[in-house]
């Protein structure tokens, strides 16, 4: 069966996690950015990576555009988010950007990722800021200011096994 995984990045720990997951299945690694055309056609099984950005999975508005296509594929899709993956935001974040006729025909997995303060660019520093301002969570806020690094290898290996299942 022919895969292919696709992600969206800001910083580079979506692509990181999708990186690992191509290696592990030999399937091609590819941006949203790039054109897809035959590529994604020929593919059966799709898996696409998100981060989750100001209560938003990033990608869902490229996979609306694609809806018709991707529909016909057995779709595996990943976030990517700073908080952890059975904090209530990260469903609320799924439901808020996918409707439940799309979330139905997916499977859908969470991962932790990465915040460096230093690294964002001057806008995201700006939101990240006025956001720790309003956070109630004094953990959460000291994340959002000083950083955080949960990303792992280790933790695709659910998301593995589901593809193996797709192939078996
Ligand atoms: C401006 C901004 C907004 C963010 N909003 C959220 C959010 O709403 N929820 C969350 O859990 N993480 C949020 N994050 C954290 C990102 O999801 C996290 O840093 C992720 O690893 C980024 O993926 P990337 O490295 O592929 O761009 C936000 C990060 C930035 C910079």
């Amino acid at each position: 069966m022919k895969g292919i995984v696709i992600y969206k990045t800001k910083y580079g720990s979506t692509r990181e996690y999708a990186q690992w997951i191509a290696q592990e299945c030999g399937f091609p690694l590819c941006s949203v950015r790039q054109r897809l055309g035959r590529i994604l056609a020929d593919s059966d099984i799709v898996i696409l990576g998100s981060p989750i950005r100001i209560g938003r999975v990033k990608i869902a508005p490229w996979m609306k555009r694609r809806w018709q296509m991707l529909r016909q594929k057995k779709l595996v899709v990943f976030s990517v988010s700073a908080a952890l993956p059975d904090d209530p935001s990260v469903h609320d974040a799924w439901r808020q950007s996918l409707t439940e006729d799309i979330r139905a025909v997916c499977t859908c997995f969470s991962l932790p990722g990465r915040l460096v303060f230093d690294k964002l660019t001057p806008v995201d520093r700006f939101l990240m800021h006025r956001g720790a301002m309003i956070e109630g969570d004094e953990g959460v806020q000291e994340g959002m200011l000083e950083g955080i690094d949960n990303v792992e290898r280790t933790l695709i290996e659910p998301i593995l096994a589901h593809i193996r299942s797709l192939q078996a």
